[in-house]
This record gives C-alpha cells, structure tokens and sequence, in this order.
C-alpha cells in the first residue's frame, strides 16, 4: 500500500527543518503576478504544479486569489499533501474566523448583516450554538432524507430524457437546479414553497447570490471577454450586493413563512428568529444548494466515464440489495459496498470543495513527508485539498478513478478523505468545524447512484469545467428491463 512510506508520527519528529520555500513577490505586483498565472497563464493545477516542482516540496508560500484590492494580505502558506494538510481541521491550532473564503470575506449585507455559522471560529459562543441548531434540525428532518431526494429525481430524468432525445444531449448542470432547490426548501421547511413564482425563480436567485460571494475565486472563461476585462470586473473589487439585495429578501421572506416550527425551535435554543433564518438560508443556498451543483456533475462526470463494466456492475449491486431489502431503505444503503466506495472514491479525486484555510493561533511546527516547517503565529495557511487527497505517497495510482479503492482492508484509507472539513472516519461536533451534513451529502449521493442504475443500465457523458467545479452532458441513456 502507497502509504507504508509516510511517515509515523514519532518518524515524524526527526525529520529535518526546512525553512519554507517561495516567497510573495513585490508588495501588489506579487499577488497580481500569481493571480494571472492562476486563473490566466498557468491555471489552478498547474500554478500549483509548478511550484511544488520548483520548490522540491509540498508546503511553499504564495499568494492566493483574489488578491488587491478585495484581501488586504493574500500571503499563504501552501499545503499539498496529505501529511501537512490536517493541521487545518485542528480548532486548536488554526483560527477559522472569517475564512470560509479564504483571505477575503463577502460583505454581511449578502446575509442579513450577520456572520452565519460557517464564518465563525468554534471559540465564538455563536458557533456552539449554530452548529447545534444545525444538528437539531438534520435530526428532525431525518425520515424525510430519503423519501424527500428520490420524489425529485424522476423529474429531473424525465427531462434529461427528453433533452437527450430531442437534442442528442442534455446538459445536466443546468437542468439540476430546479431539483437542487426543491430538495433543500422541501428538506428545511418540510413542504414546498407556498408561492409558486418563488419555486422558478429560487434557483436562479440562489446562483446569483452565490456568484456575488464567489466570484473572486471564479474565472467565466469565455473567449470573447478579455482576461485583463473579467479580472477587473471579478477579482480587483467586490460585486456590490444591492445587486442581489431585493431577490435574497423574496427567498428570505419564502423560508420565514415556511420553515415556522425550525425557526421555533430556534428562538427556544436561544437564538433571535431573524438570525436563525438568515443562517437558514445560508445552510440551504450555500452549503446545500450551492455545495450540491459541485457534487453532483463531478459524481456523474467520473461514474459515467468509468464506463459500461463499472455500470453494471453498480446496476448489479444496487438492485439486488434493493430486492432484498424490499426498497430503497437506510439499512439497504448501507449495504451497497460498491455504490460507498464510489462515492468516496469521487469525493476524493474532485473534491467539491478544494480549498481550506485556517490562521496560526501560535508559532507552531509542521510535517510533510519529508520535512518540517516552521509557521509564525497569525500566518495564513491553505490546504490545497484537491493535491492532498492525490498524494502519490498516500494512495496508488492517485490521479485514477478507482471504483473498488475503499472496499475490504481499503476502508481504512478513508481517514485520506478529507471533502467534508475533516476525516471522513471523524464527525462534525460543535467544536469543529466539520461539514454538518456529512453523512447526507455521502447519502444523496448514494441515493443518486441508485436512482440511475434503477432506471438505467449505462449511459454516456461529455465533460468539461465550469466556474468552481465540473460540467456535465448526458449524451445517451440505456434504459433498463429490470423491474
Ligand atoms: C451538498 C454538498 C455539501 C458539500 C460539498 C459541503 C461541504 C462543506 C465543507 C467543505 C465545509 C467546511 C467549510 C470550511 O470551513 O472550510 C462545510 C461546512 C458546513 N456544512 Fe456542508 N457541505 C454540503 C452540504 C451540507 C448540508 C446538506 C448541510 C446541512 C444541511 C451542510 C452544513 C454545513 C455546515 C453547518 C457547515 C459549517 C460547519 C461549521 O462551521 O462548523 N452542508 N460543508
């Protein structure tokens, strides 16, 4: 196995300190410069490639997007293996104030004026609290996990379907939208939204408010507009949120009047009611929605590639149990092998979100493979997860879609799978800063693997990249006789 050759924890203490590669550049020039090569010369793989060949190593310094005049300090300390990269879950080490998106924070007007949950550090008071509201209402929203995500998806196939006959292919990223929104309001609120106009306008109101708070990070790569044009207009200041402003109040006044007995809850645990909604809001439009329009294309994307011997054997699997267990039932779930190791086995080559950051809290000492470094209190750190969860050193043939890795002994090489914030053998608590809904993200993706291999026997896909993650188009469908 790969990782016999990293290093045990006591190895670790003897290795040699190595003063940190790389430096920032001129004061300005420096953050522009790397923030060309990322977006625009090199692109984000290759900036870091490139650097960590340059440098011999997985930890460096540079500078991340967006740089001026949106973060006033861009200065990060890079970290690309899997060795380094946890030091970044460690609440006790690193300060996650502020850092969800990493050296810059969107305007509060995008959130009612509030710091949501996902913003604060596990020493705030707050985040106790939040984290807590959060888990109370995954726990009373759990019987309606399932019933709630499959009654979506015939919708959503049926119109694949018909894109793909009628068009010879159908673009998968777009048509999910409607089903992403449906899911979260339907899950949060417990039924749907009681004014119509808000369920076809929810989606798009929900990626424009996402594109205002991500678009530093994004580029359109659209040939026609020139890269100084869209660098000026995402990356150098921030898009003003009025622009958002009137839409995000119609989908705030839609949970207010939807979700009573969550915001009950709520104002007993102690919170104000406007504020557990906005953080409501943010829970369904970022981390759901917006975390669902990630996951979801890259699953698609690497099971459809992986081809027709994989399909059937996941068809094969998935409906066998499923006759067994007399439906698609949490005990059923549980007992697709296969259909888990796939999913993990996405999560871990595309990570939907790739990027992690944290704050020294203290001077403080950490591991590669290879070396140790030193990092002063207050400097910037930055997991890079999309290299970590590849470290050649930690997983064989890491840059390959492996359907069977985390099958048998391959399960103890989850704790290298990092998607979620954290190990995917530890769990969120309201200490850290662990992704909520860990296990439901791994469950609906479960679910929409059965799904097609009820449906279908294989199908194809095209693929490509768009903003923040993957693009999919179904280019065939086989329907299966299976009933
Ligand atoms: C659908 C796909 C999802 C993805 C890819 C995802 C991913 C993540 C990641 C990476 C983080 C950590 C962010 C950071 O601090 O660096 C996070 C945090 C969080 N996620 Fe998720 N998430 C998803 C869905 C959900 C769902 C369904 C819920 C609950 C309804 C949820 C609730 C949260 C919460 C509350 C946090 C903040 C935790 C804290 O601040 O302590 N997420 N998520």
């Amino acid at each position: 196995m790969a990782s016999s050759s990293s290093p045990s924890s006591s190895s670790r203490s003897e290795l040699p300190l190595r003063k940190i590669p790389g430096d920032y550049g001129l004061p300005f020039f420096g953050p522009i410069g790397d923030r060309y090569d990322y977006f625009y010369n090199q692109g984000r793989d290759e900036f870091f490639k490139t650097r960590m060949q340059k440098y011999h190593s997985t930890v460096f310094r540079a500078n991340m997007p967006p740089g001026p005049f949106i973060s006033s300090d861009s200065k990060v300390v890079v970290l690309l293996d899997a060795v380094s990269f946890p030091i970044l879950f460690d609440s006790s080490k690193v300060e996650k104030r502020n850092v969800l998106d990493g050296t810059f924070m969107p305007s509060t007007d995008l959130t009612g004026g509030y710091r949501v949950l996902a913003f604060l550090d596990p020493s705030e008071p707050k985040h106790d609290l939040l984290k807590r509201f959060s888990f109370s209402l995954l726990a009373s929203r759990h019987r309606d996990f399932i019933p709630v995500f499959r009654s979506g998806l015939p919708d959503l196939f049926t119109t694949i379907e018909d894109d793909v006959s009628s068009k010879g292919k159908a673009n998968f990223n777009d048509i999910a939208d409607d089903m992403y929104f449906n899911y979260v309001f339907r899950l949060i609120c417990g039924n749907d939204p009681s004014d119509a106009k808000i369920r076809s306008e929810g989606p798009n109101i929900f990626s424009k408010w996402l594109f205002l708070q991500l678009s530093p990070l994004m580029t359109l790569g659209l040939s026609m507009l020139p890269n100084f044009i869209e660098d000026l207009l995402l990356h150098t200041f921030p898009l003003p949120p009025f622009l958002v402003k009137s839409d995000y109040n119609k989908l705030y006044k839609a949970f207010y009047e939807s979700a009573s007995s969550v915001l009950d809850e709520g104002e007993r645990m102690g919170l104000k009611r406007d504020e557990a909604c906005h953080n409501l809001v943010f829970l369904a439009g970022f981390s759901t929605f917006g975390g669902m329009k990630v996951l979801f294309p890259a699953l698609i994307k690497w099971v459809g590639l992986a081809g027709e011997k994989l399909h059937r054997e996941l068809a094969d699997e998935i409906r066998t149990v499923v006759k067994a267990e007399g439906g698609v039932t949490f005990a059923a779930l549980d007992k697709m092998a296969l259909t888990k190791s796939v999913v993990y086995e996405a999560l871990r080559i595309e990570p939907p979100v790739p990027f992690q950051y944290g704050k020294a809290r203290e001077d403080m000492v950490i591991h590669s493979h290879d070396a140790a470094f030193e990092i002063k209190k207050g400097e910037m750190i930055f997991g890079y997860q999309t290299f970590a969860t590849k470290d050649p050193k930690v997983f064989e043939n890491p840059e390959e879609f492996v359907a069977h890795r985390f099958m048998g002994e391959g399960e103890k090489m989850l704790k290298y799978v990092y998607w979620s914030n954290g190990r995917e053998t530890d769990n969120p608590t309201a200490e850290n800063k662990q992704c909520a809904g860990k296990d439901l993200v791994v469950l609906i993706s479960k679910l929409m693997l059965v799904e097609i291999f009820l449906r279908y026997d294989t199908f194809e896909v095209e693929s490509g990249t768009m903003l923040l993650g993957s693009s999919v188009l179904f280019k065939s469908l086989t329907k299966t006789s299976y009933t």
